[in-house]
């Protein structure tokens, strides 16, 4: 990268040898480049899906996410079996769900977190069964909780005291015992962005672990709850294993001392597993995430000389992140001329027909991401990019930092890396931007798992819309 070029650039990117290589760091592994430069997932080429199903499109490397939800599941119950115990799996709904991905997630072997009301309809939906599914919420309505309850969820997360009453009632009206956890707010900074950091003291998250044996108390007084024991998230896209470790620290005395007063056969540790969203991020391997943690409860528990609980994890990113990738249309393209401390340069900004609306994750959270020219490869040199969108809002971006091929024209295609967690779910119509299709790519064969939203399904609310005939 020039001197100029480097002043514009954060220090972590790196200006590619090859503008067509594709890390397989942050590509799914179902993702090649064909000898005539255009790219194809699992087999499919990506500008077929995209002429078929339009732009911007999801698209999941089905195999890719398999072979993920299998690694995560076999490296906690590994690491669990062990030091004697066992593990279960959660995957977390927010990241990305359909009723496809809830069949998946069924296939695979792996529990369900949800966590409103909607999340739990397209669950059930999915056919898993419920006692696999568990809710969560930190401001569960009457409306959903009676819908856990009355589906029969295997456990419902305890956010607030005002819960414990709530649940018991309407287990008891329906004369069940309904497992539940309650969600600790442990205090642990999980070393990530702030508004991803959810076990701090000072949020909606939870409750104070100094409260909450009186409230342990408390459901084991109601014969219509079990429980099953500590639940705690620490945050979202964490690299640093300390937070965990430090997070069982915090739990495992407590877990202990709840013990005295009953059983607490379960100790859920949450998701957050990070990933790489560009080639400068060394996300540890899940298996090192699995190891330490349960070797830490391990030895805690052996100190304390209680026995290893069930292990619980509700990993989403890990899984569904990095199968996924979004396929733009490029539109217009500007050469922005930048200058700063006396010196000049230049980005190019490059529109698609995206943004904001099918991935707030940039905007929300200043996060990274990586694309690559999708329609062909290109001989041009890198060019320091921006990819932006075509929302009303300058802070639009897609990827603030990257190298796309100087010649990128309008009408090429620009993939995205790593949108399976937190694009779809998060999206928006913002603009009155309609959502894009997710297909499911496997094997040669390409299966729309959701359709792309049309003006109509959009505009289904306003009972004054009339359909525009002129365009
Ligand atoms: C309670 C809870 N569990 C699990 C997750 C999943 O996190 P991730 O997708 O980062 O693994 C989240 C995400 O916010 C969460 O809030």
């Amino acid at each position: 990268m020039s001197a100029n070029q480097a002043k514009f650039a954060p220090a972590w990117l790196v200006e590619p040898k090859d503008v067509n290589h594709i890390d397989s760091k942050i590509w799914p592994a179902g993702l090649t480049r064909s000898a005539a430069g255009d790219i194809s997932l699992a087999g499919v080429p990506v500008g077929q899906l995209a002429a078929q199903y339009g732009t911007p499109l999801m698209l999941i490397d089905q195999d890719d996410f398999f072979a993920r939800g299998e690694k995560v599941k076999s490296a906690f119950e590994k690491a669990a079996a062990t030091i004697g115990s066992s593990a279960k799996i959660y995957f977390a709904g927010k990241s990305l769900l359909t009723t496809e991905i809830v069949k998946w997630i069924d296939q695979l072997g792996l529990n369900l977190d949800v966590s409103t009301g909607g999340e739990l309809a397209l669950a059930l939906s999915g056919g898993i069964s419920p006692d696999r599914i568990g809710l969560h919420g930190n401001n569960k309505s009457l409306y959903e909780i009676g819908r856990a309850v009355t589906a029969n969820v295997g456990a419902i997360v305890i956010d607030s005291e005002i819960e414990i009453e709530r649940i018991a009632s309407v287990a008891g009206a329906q004369d069940k015992i309904q497992p539940v956890r309650i969600r600790v707010n442990s205090g642990v900074h999980a070393y990530t962005h702030e508004y991803l950091a959810t076990a701090r003291e000072d949020q909606k998250f939870g409750i104070a672990i100094s409260d909450v044996p009186a409230l342990v108390a408390k459901i084991r007084s109601h014969s219509h709850l079990k429980f099953l024991g500590l639940h705690s998230h620490i945050g979202s896209q964490i690299f640093a294993i300390e937070g965990f470790v430090e997070s069982v620290r915090r739990l495992i005395p407590l877990h202990k001392q709840l013990l005295e007063g009953g059983e607490a056969p379960e100790l859920n540790i949450g998701g957050g597993f990070g990933i790489n969203y560009t080639s400068a991020d060394q996300a540890p391997a899940i298996e090192v995430f699995a190891d330490q943690i349960s070797n830490e409860v391990a030895k805690l528990c052996g100190e304390a000389g209680i026995a290893v609980p069930v292990l619980c994890f509700e990993p989403g990113r890990v899984i569904s992140g990095p199968a996924g990738i979004t396929v733009y249309n490029v539109g217009t393209i500007k050469d922005v001329q930048l200058s700063e401390d006396g010196v000049t340069g230049i980005r190019k900004y490059i529109s698609i027909d995206g943004g904001m609306s099918d991935n707030a994750r940039p905007s929300l959270y200043s996060a990274d991401y990586s694309p690559i020219l999708a329609s062909r490869s290109s001989a041009a040199k890198p060019a320091l990019s921006r990819v932006v969108g075509k929302h009303c809002e300058s802070g639009d971006i897609v990827v603030r930092n990257c190298f796309l091929p100087e010649d990128v024209n309008p009408n090429d295609l620009v993939a995205v890396a790593a949108t399976g967690a937190y694009c779809h779910s998060l999206a928006s119509n913002y603009n009155y931007v309609t959502r894009p299709a997710i297909v499911a790519v496997k094997g040669g064969n390409a299966q729309l798992i959701l359709r792309a939203e049309t003006e109509a399904d959009m505009f289904a609310r306003d009972p004054g819309y009339s359909e525009d005939k002129t365009g």
